[in-house]
């Protein structure tokens, strides 16, 4: 098999790299990635030898390089994204451009191209917060409630008209969050337990309310490529180890790996518009065969270990201000009902009277 992966000097794409590259079947991997500020080729260093692997730098906005880098593809995953959330509320511009242009892009040099198999990741996140007992399933409506959300949506939408307008399926898997190594410091697994390390604070979200659900990256790895291989094309997987947590239980559960206590979480703002809870129903996956392989308390300390071993990786990653990317720059502005923050005394811009949907915030 010829695969391009996109995005693959990433957190998971560097993840499906290495695991991609430990199947046979692979001939040929190109890691096709414009090495943002979360783009890292140090993530690969025990690749890069490998001449079945070749790094292509380059945006997947780029039609022309992409249809040079898609030909005499068998399969294409689409990984490339801006991906964190809270710089999605401080400027929405590149998530739009990268998230869903690019994915356009890439998606549309696959169809001309004939790739057989293409693969967009997703997350759970396109399909907001919902309640317990409930878990969304594939066929749910889409209700994102972040700019990054909303931007992973739409090329969710955009694959599925391929199927309809050229009947070319495209496949989307919508994962929940992934932790484990070469994870970027600025998201919460890795900048808690760095931080801890360094015998800093921790800053947890509002009362630490919100619940996700988390899957150990390798197993994520392997429901990818069982969805790449023998999934239905253009049909859409969710993929989540069924790990829920509430943020203040995982932060518990770190500052005990790191024989650490309460004193150090320090509560900050909340995210504005942060959903409450993810969670989705896998049973589509697990009829194609796939089942999480690691225990969330061995795989999290596992994850401890690999920070603890590698400060070299991420050191630098810090230094450059990573972990300021907790919480964002100004906030931007909100109806609050009445009045916004500013005391501009605007009217709210839905009408009067209209009802407020939003979601709580916790
Ligand atoms: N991390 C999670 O928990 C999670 C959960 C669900 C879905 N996802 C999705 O999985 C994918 C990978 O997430 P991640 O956490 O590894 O992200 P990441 O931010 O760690 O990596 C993104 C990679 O894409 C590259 N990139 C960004 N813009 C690009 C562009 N215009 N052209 C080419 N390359 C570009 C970056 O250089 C980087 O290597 C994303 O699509 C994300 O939406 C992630």
């Amino acid at each position: 098999m010829r695969l391009l992966v996109t995005g693959g000097a990433g957190f998971i794409g560097s993840n499906f790299v290495r695991y991609a590259l430990g199947r046979d079947e692979v001939s040929e991997l190109v890691n096709l990635d414009a090495l943002t500020y979360a783009g890292n080729l140090a993530s690969l260093a025990d690749v890069e030898d490998d001449p079945r692997y070749h790094f292509v730098r380059g945006d997947v906005r780029d039609g022309e390089l992409l249809d040079e880098v898609v030909r005499g593809m068998d399969a294409v995953v689409h990984f490339a994204a801006e991906s964190h959330v809270d710089r999605s509320i401080d400027g929405p511009q590149s998530f739009l451009d990268t998230n869903v242009t690019g994915a356009g892009v890439v998606f549309d040099a696959c169809r001309r191209a004939e790739v057989a198999r293409v693969l967009h990741i997703s997350t759970d996140e396109v399909y907001g917060s919902i309640e317990e007992p409930d878990s969304f399933t594939e066929s749910d409506p889409l209700e994102p409630n972040s700019p990054y959300a909303a931007s992973k949506a739409g090329a969710d939408l955009l694959a599925r008209s391929y199927a309809v307008t050229y009947g070319y399926p495209i496949t989307v898997t919508r994962t929940a969050n992934n932790f484990g190594p070469f994870h970027y410091p600025e998201k919460m697994i890795p900048l808690f337990v760095t931080n801890l390390l360094d015998g800093m604070k921790v800053p947890l979200y509002g009362e630490g309310a919100n619940v996700r659900d988390w899957t150990y990256v390798e197993d994520n790895c392997a429901a990818q490529w069982l969805v790449l291989t023998e999934g239905v094309p253009g049909e859409v997987y969710n993929v989540g180890a069924g790990n829920e947590l509430t943020n203040k239980d995982l932060t518990f559960r770190l500052l005990e790996a790191l024989s650490q206590d309460a004193s150090m979480i320090e509560y900050v703002a909340d995210r504005p518009g942060h959903d409450l809870r993810y969670s989705v129903d896998t049973t589509r996956i697990r009829a194609l065969g796939w089942a999480p392989q690691h225990d969330l308390e061995e795989a999290l300390a596992a994850t401890v270990t690999w920070y603890r071993n590698h400060e070299e990786w991420w050191r630098p990653l810090k230094a450059s201000g990573a972990s300021q990317r907790r919480g964002t720059g100004e906030r931007p502005w909100r109806w609050l009902g009445g009045r916004d923050r500013r005391g501009s005394g605007l009217a709210d811009p839905r009408g009067p009277g209209a009802p407020d949907r939003r979601r709580p915030l916790v």
